[in-house]
């Protein structure tokens, strides 16, 4: 059955797999849409009648850490915030609630279909000046607070990473379980190659290193050699071809919960996308649009935009020494931009990570900027 439900596509069949899965994102889904779920063909059916299905495809995104993020904003009426991540805006939409009446939320995301999202999600708010949407990367964020008139940040807010409607949708490319056209860009819309036509081009070494730096693929060597040899004859077109091919590449234990692919995709996802780059570029430009003792949330997925994170964050808490060793400490007045709220980073219950396995490697890092 297709049901069609406001900004909502979801396709269910019959089957027991993922209900529970299926069943905590209705309950948030009912909620939200008040107890009526339209199907495609114009009728209005009861959400009992349609908790039996399994969830193929969906534009729903479960906010991850989602009140211990509202918290840790210190949003208040008439806050200043930015959500640089909006996705389908799970976070926004709680943010609104909290700086009414007054306030002022700049939404930025790379994504179109987020956007697009959005604008119909945020109509009424857009419209009386309380939303503002940008498309486009968070290192531009000056950019985006420039066109928007947003001086000064109350709060910021990044939930890195890919949505679950970007995951789960199979034409755009980023799944080794769906089989689709080997995409992977967060905006496909953007001139930089996608997966497929990088992988008909790229050098031999060049994707092992990549394997290797953003996916910590022990196996990249085999992987990479295997893709560059056969491109020619049989180029590879589709997520499901791809997976396959790696399966069929690397050793792997059949005790293993993880699929052998997950890796290669982690790493071509972030390399295609600048996802560090991009962090990189935007942690700076975050700290100098938030206002006096305004708040940084930043919520990370792996390991490595983790560290950078970690890592900055920590410099700004507590900047290195410009003074030779020997030097008396006392000498030096160090420049402190702020305080790590919390010494290590918030991690989501076991039952969030039950209901939403994106939950499971989530951590929240949160940063007060000084008076
Ligand atoms: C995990 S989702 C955010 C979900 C959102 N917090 C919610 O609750 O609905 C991450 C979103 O960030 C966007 N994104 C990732 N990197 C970006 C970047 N560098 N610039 C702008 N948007 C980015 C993705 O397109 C995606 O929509």
């Amino acid at each position: 059955m297709e049901i069609i439900a406001g900004d909502t596509h979801t396709a269910f069949g019959l089957g027991m797999r993922e209900k529970s899965v299926t069943q905590s994102l209705f309950t948030q889904y009912i909620q939200h849409k008040k107890n009526q779920v339209h199907c495609s063909i114009g009728r209005t059916v009861p959400p009992h009648m349609l908790c039996i299905g399994i969830l193929v495809h969906t534009e729903i995104h479960i906010p991850v850490l989602l009140a211990e993020t509202l918290s840790h904003l210190a949003l208040h009426p008439g806050a200043q915030v930015i959500d640089c991540t909006a996705g389908y805006g799970g976070h926004s939409t709680q943010i609104l609630k909290q700086i009414q009446p007054n306030g002022r939320l700049l939404c930025i995301d790379r994504d179109p279909n987020a956007i697009a999202v959005l604008q119909r999600k945020f109509a009424e708010a857009i419209s009386s000046g309380q939303v503002c949407l940008f498309h486009g990367e968070f290192s531009q964020l000056e950019t985006a607070c420039a066109e928007h008139g947003f001086s000064q940040a109350d709060a910021i807010l990044a939930d890195l990473g890919v949505s679950s409607p970007q995951l789960d949708t199979p034409t755009r490319g980023f799944s080794f379980q769906k089989d689709g056209p080997l995409d992977m860009r967060m905006n496909p819309n953007s001139e930089t190659p996608s997966a497929q036509e990088f992988l008909q081009e790229v050098g031999e070494e060049e994707l092992r290193n990549i394997l290797w730096k953003y996916g910590e693929e022990p196996q990249g060597r085999k992987i990479a050699r295997v893709i560059v040899s056969q491109r020619e004859e049989h180029p590879l077109t589709t997520t499901g071809a791809l997976a396959s091919l790696i399966q069929k590449t690397v050793s792997y234990s059949t005790q293993s919960r993880k699929h052998p692919a997950t890796k290669t995709f982690q790493a071509l996802r972030i390399y295609l996308n600048g996802e560090l780059q991009e962090l990189e570029m935007w942690l700076p430009q975050a700290l100098s649009v938030l206002r006096p003792k305004g708040r940084l949330c930043v919520l990370t997925f792996h390991s490595l935009e983790d560290r950078i994170v970690k890592h900055t964050l920590r410099q700004w808490a507590n900047p290195p020494s410009l003074l030779p060793k020997d030097l008396p400490v006392y000498l030096e007045k160090k420049n402190i931009l702020g305080t790590i709220i919390k010494p290590f980073p918030l991690n989501a219950s076991p039952e969030e990570s039950d209901q939403n396995p994106r939950a499971r490697s989530a951590k929240l890092r949160v940063f007060e900027k000084g008076a």
